[in-house]
């Protein structure tokens, strides 16, 4: 789009909100459009924000700053007919919720890509094309979204996340067009593009049961990769690589393969997640490991919230609500896993009676388990 265009679309839009008796809106609109081109032209720009101003609500006198953080670029993409946002934003500084814990090859691939953003200029003028789309996949709660925001907060770009519902709620035929708007716009603002759930827009052609409308977004998927901008990054994600269409595999430069948290990484986890509490719930944490076994990263993180929470709002010791609710999850565990369980547990001090009737292990069992002679 150029310039010009651009503009003609501004008017419509701002047109479109008058006419409906939107006027809060427009007044929003225009500061928005004040500070999306403060850069252009300041005088024109700063006039039209101190125009608007004391239009505003609530009237208060909102620095650019606020304007950045509370609303919109009005040439971020939306869908015409519902005029829904089509991307979700995230803007530097972004700040993670915690310290991801990724695996030796992830964290490696992942650094790759910040020593090749670093060095992009370098790169470029070489003619050779820097590794800027990216897939991750692996299962629920291990760390997709955290790695898209950890690398947004590294490379200090900001992190737009496309709004699959915006993108396909839109008519019949207006989806693809979506879709374009959103990497015209990706084009020319440096960030990194989010596709969460990526298999929802790049399944498999060929499925007769599909309608047109879906196979047409692959093929136009599949334009806007071979042209993607080397100045933004593109991250898909998804819980069911399987169901991808197999030329869309061939687009991307990396691949990264989430696993759940083995024993040494749910440690890190349990420790991490427990923050000022670890000190006193540490001896739990072998017992913890045993029990949060295939459990990811974001149960263990939501288990452990709800641990120390229900310490606080009971007034109860840490460790105890650790036992209650490591009494509660032998409900789920296997036979070995109990086993190693109540070996920890009576380790701690705990007595055969008690470990019995919280495991539903026989004493016999449990001497065995102590004695290391059980299968
Ligand atoms: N590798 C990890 N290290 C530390 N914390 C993690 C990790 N993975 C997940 N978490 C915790 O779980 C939360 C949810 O993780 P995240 O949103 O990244 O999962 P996901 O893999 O994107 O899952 P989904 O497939 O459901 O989108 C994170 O915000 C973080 O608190
Ligand atoms: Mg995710």
């Amino acid at each position: 789009m150029d310039d010009f265009q651009k503009v003609c679309d501004c008017l419509v839009r701002l047109a479109r909100l008058i006419v409906g008796g939107k006027t809060a809106d427009a007044v929003r609109f225009l500061q928005r459009m004040a500070y999306a081109n403060r850069n252009s032209d300041a005088l024109v720009w700063i006039e039209l924000n101190n125009l608007t101003k004391p239009l505003s609500s609530s009237g208060e006198n909102r620095s650019w700053d606020h304007i950045a953080r509370t609303s919109d670029n009005p040439f971020e993409p939306r869908d015409i007919d519902t005029q829904f946002d089509l991307l979700a934003k995230d803007i530097p500084p972004i700040v993670l919720d915690t310290n991801p814990i990724f695996e030796a090859g992830i964290r490696e691939a992942l650094d790759m890509v910040i020593k090749e953003h670093q060095r992009a200029k370098d790169i470029l003028q070489a003619g050779l094309t820097i590794s800027n789309k990216l897939i991750f996949c692996g299962p629920p709660g291990v760390g997709k979204t955290l790695a898209a925001k950890w690398l947004a907060n590294r490379l200090n770009l900001p992190l737009y996340t496309l709004n699959l519902a915006a993108v396909m709620s839109s008519y019949l035929g207006k989806t693809g067009n979506n879709v374009q708007r959103v990497f015209q716009f990706v084009s020319q603002h440096p960030c990194i593009l989010l596709l969460d759930e990526f298999d929802a827009i790049a399944k498999k052609r060929g499925d007769d049961t599909d309608v047109g409308e879906l196979k047409r977004l692959v093929t136009v998927l599949l334009q806007e990769f071979d042209r993607f901008s080397q100045s933004s990054k593109l991250i898909a994600a998804t819980n069911h690589p399987t169901l991808l269409d197999p030329a869309v595999w061939r687009r991307f430069d990396v691949s990264i393969e989430f696993p759940m948290p083995d024993e040494p990484q749910a440690v890190e986890a349990i420790k991490s997640f427990f923050d000022t509490d670890a000190i006193v719930a540490e001896p739990y944490f072998d017992a913890l490991t045993v029990s949060m076994a295939g459990m990811s990263f974001s149960d263990i993180k939501r288990t452990i919230s709800h641990v120390r929470k229900q310490s606080m709002v009971d007034g109860k010791p840490i460790e105890t609500c650790i036992v209650e609710w490591l009494v509660g999850r032998c409900g789920v565990l296997g036979k070995p896993a109990r086993k190693r369980l109540s070996t920890l547990l009576m380790e701690k001090g705990y007595s055969q009676r008690e470990v019995a009737s919280w495991t539903g292990l026989s004493r016999d069992t449990i001497r065995k388990a102590r004695k290391g002679g059980a299968s």
